[in-house]
């Protein structure tokens, strides 16, 4: 992809077997936006957060929807890890203006916001109500979604991920009718982002592309959509942190997180993910971060079974970071090293002590970490003690034996 054209990626439509989702990808490609959603409804409600619209990415959209004929009306108060509040005042907007369709754009919040607030408006209640699979019983409103990060995959997910307002718990809910019907993926919305969140979404959708390729749900189709992933996730994002004005990298990166957002759609995530959760929940650790930081110590305890340890071999030759006649083991120490090499670049701190965690915490975090929902996903058994040995590897110069934990394997 020399220059990121305007296309329909029909390859990655059939890859992702989901008939309904038509992807646009490109450069300038928001400006489909209007006569995509012209096919799906007459008034849309646009659903993004105050950053968006100051970029100018909430105008263009809407420029885009009213010049097809779409009544417009704008929710801009998403907020970072959305919470079952802001879902119902995005619903009571929507309610008020009798939408026919919903348009998700920004990065995972706005898309989550856009998702809980179908599920609320079309079939009630809040959105405890729908924490699991498939709990919506009424047909749900055509959405599009936009997302200006490169990172979550949320535009290929019929999940939201929406945080109790009393207890706090992120809560997945997930049902097919909630799957976007578009999916508009434009790299120049991206350019806006800080570098920080580039890399921390850029790590994150890495992330997903090697956990989904792994889980103990893992089947062909998540095979192909994370090594898809991990393949244009890898090196573009090298590129991208040397030059983050290369849009070409920046297209790459945004496909590669969608075709990741597909794989966890059809296998889930890993330990990883559930190491990561307390961390943001305590002390507010970026998600990007937090599951960078846990992921070559969660890669390296996966390896151990052969069969995972193949899956990241193959990966790694793939990707020419192993030559075909090394060993499985080999060529695995060749992906976590690569990883590292990617964290490195990121240039966020891999350490627990520097988000100020201390050392009597890591029993409750591992607690927490093996309760999570993704933890039940991940290949190889992950106990409360495992996962206390995998944080106190994350102490820079600790040792288990420093840290009162049963010595590690
Ligand atoms: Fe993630």
């Amino acid at each position: 992809m020399s220059t990121p054209d305007l296309i329909e990626s029909e390859a990655f439509i059939r890859l992702a077997e989901h008939p309904d989702i038509n992807v646009l990808f490109g450069s300038g490609a928001i400006h489909s936006l209007g006569e995509e959603a012209a096919k799906l409804g007459s008034k849309a409600l646009l659903v993004t957060d105050a950053g968006i619209v100051k970029a100018g990415h909430a105008a263009s959209a809407q420029a885009s929807l009213q010049a097809s004929g779409l009544e417009v009306t704008l929710f801009d108060q998403s907020i970072e890890n959305p919470t079952s509040a802001c879902v119902d005042a995005c619903t009571v907007v929507a309610k008020d203006a009798q939408v026919d369709l919903i348009v998700g754009l920004g990065g995972g919040s706005s898309m989550d916001t856009a998702k809980g607030c179908n599920f609320v408006l079309t079939n009630g209640g809040s959105m405890k109500d729908y924490w699991g699979i498939g709990k919506a019983s009424q047909p749900m409103l055509p959405l599009i979604a936009v997302p200006t990060t490169a990172g979550t995959g949320s535009e290929c997910q019929s999940f939201a991920l929406i945080s109790d307002d009393e207890t706090h718990s992120k809560m997945a809910c997930g049902d097919k009718k909630a799957l976007p019907k578009v999916a508009i993926l434009d790299p120049e919305l991206t350019v806006s982002q800080p570098t920080q969140v580039t890399a921390y979404t850029g790590i994150d959708a890495l992330a997903h592309a090697l956990e989904a390729a792994v889980t103990r749900d893992r089947n062909p189709v998540s095979d192909r959509h994370a090594r898809t992933a991990f393949a244009l996730v890898q090196d573009n994002l090298k590129k991208l942190f040397s030059n983050p004005e290369d849009l070409t990298a920046r297209g790459y990166v945004l496909l590669g997180a969608s075709h990741a957002g597909a794989a966890i759609e059809s296998s889930m995530l890993g330990c990883a993910h559930s190491m990561a959760n307390p961390l943001t929940s305590r002390r507010g650790v970026a998600h990007g971060a937090a599951v960078g930081m846990c992921l070559p110590a969660v890669m390296r305890f996966n390896a151990e079974l052969p069969a995972v340890s193949s899956i990241y071999a193959g990966l790694a030759r793939d990707a020419g970071l192993a030559r075909h006649e090394d060993t499985d083991a080999d060529a695995t120490d060749a992906i976590v090293t690569h990883v590292e090499h990617l964290l490195q670049l990121a240039e966020f701190p891999l350490t627990l002590q520097a988000y100020g965690f201390a050392d009597d915490e890591l029993a409750t975090l591992a607690a927490e970490a093996v309760d999570q929902w993704t933890a039940g996903f991940n290949p190889r058994e992950v106990s409360v003690s495992d996962v206390e040995k995998l944080y106190v590897s994350l102490f820079a110069g600790s040792t288990c034996e420093d840290k009162g934990v049963e010595a590690c394997s």
